[in-house]
């Protein structure tokens, strides 16, 4: 086979150097971040105490926010992804980041940022992913006023943090009606588990819960959980029979609550109501009885 060769005329290279700057032109792109977006952005940097070399980069990488390492923009130039996991931030999360007003996803997992999970995330107008797992956050997570309107948030995975005290009920959940996913597993959250997680129209299919000091019942309100396919609550202190109401969660293909001090007999007929469950761990509990049948 011949190899093939570029004639070396006049022509063809006035065609090449037009490809080469439709090229260069078509990966540009087409606006660059305002300079609102620039200064929160840099306003979260501020409040860090180690940035893992993420000043230098943003420096390298020009004026425009939209070229910043971890950074995204949609077309119109406004920031929709920033994506700054594993990259050994320490300090505080700034609230700055909720000024970001095209925000759609908030990924900062796997850093040592310590403080507070500043509520103007939590409540953002915008963001509908929110992973703050594997850090060292602690405080009390806020509740959201009752004033708030309904929030876009569908994942929130605060799990593996050094979150402490009463997890929100009441207002936060009524107006969080998007979530979907919730894991706020290991961390030491105390208080009970909230009655109200799901209003009737909930879209709620994953709560998990491990590795905390929930105490009290498992709620019946769960059974308001009409979408719900996974729920993890082991490694708690939760007590008392599983209410009757759980199983109108007819969803539920995976139910773990081992390591709590749950006690009373497992009602068969109740369990058969949930022909989707795939997994059921009840182990290291204070359960009496026989393992019904039907299961
Ligand atoms: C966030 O980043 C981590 C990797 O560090 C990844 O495992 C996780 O899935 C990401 N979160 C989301 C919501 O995509
Ligand atoms: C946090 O939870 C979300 C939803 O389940 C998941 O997509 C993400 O991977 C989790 N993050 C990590 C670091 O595992
Ligand atoms: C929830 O978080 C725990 C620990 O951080 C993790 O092992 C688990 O995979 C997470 N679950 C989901 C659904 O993201
Ligand atoms: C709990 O969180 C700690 C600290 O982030 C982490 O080292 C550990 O692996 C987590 N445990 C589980 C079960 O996810
Ligand atoms: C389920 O929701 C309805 C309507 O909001 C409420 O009246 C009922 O008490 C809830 N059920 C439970 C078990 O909380």
């Amino acid at each position: 086979m011949q190899p093939f060769h570029f004639p070396h005329t006049k022509c063809s290279r006035k065609l090449i150097f037009f490809a080469l700057v439709m090229l260069i032109s078509l990966a540009s792109p087409t606006s660059s971040c305002t300079k609102k977006e620039k200064g929160s952005l840099l306003q979260f940097l501020s409040g860090l105490s180690s940035d893992g070399g993420l000043a230098t980069s943003w420096k390298q990488n020009g004026a425009d926010c939209c070229e910043w390492e971890g950074v995204t923009c949609g077309e119109d130039g406004a920031v929709t992804d920033v994506s700054l996991d594993l990259k050994g931030l320490e300090g505080r999360i700034t609230p700055s980041l909720g000024n970001l007003a095209g925000l759609l996803r908030l990924n900062l997992s796997h850093n040592s940022l310590s403080g507070g999970l500043p509520l103007e995330l939590v409540s953002s107008g915008s963001i509908i992913v929110l992973d703050v797992s594997f850090n060292r956050l602690s405080a009390d997570v806020q509740e959201l006023p009752s004033s708030t309107p309904s929030r876009p948030l569908q994942v929130l995975n605060i799990s593996s943090n050094l979150f402490t005290g009463r997890f929100p009920s009441s207002t936060t959940w009524e107006v969080m009606d998007n979530l979907v996913v919730l894991n706020a597993s290991n961390n030491s959250f105390t208080g009970q588990i909230p009655d109200n997680f799901c209003s009737i129209s909930s879209l709620l299919a994953v709560v998990e819960l491990c590795y905390n000091q929930f105490t009290g019942i498992i709620p019946p309100g769960l059974g308001n959980c009409s979408m719900l396919r996974v729920l993890k609550a082991g490694h708690n202190n939760l007590r008392g029979t599983l209410p009757n109401e759980l199983f109108d969660a007819s969803l539920l293909e995976y139910l773990s609550l081992p390591d709590n001090v749950l006690d009373g007999e497992l009602d068969g007929a109740q369990i058969m109501k949930l022909s989707n469950l795939v997994t059921l761990d009840l182990g290291r509990n204070g359960f009496s009885g026989k393992i019904p049948d039907s299961i």
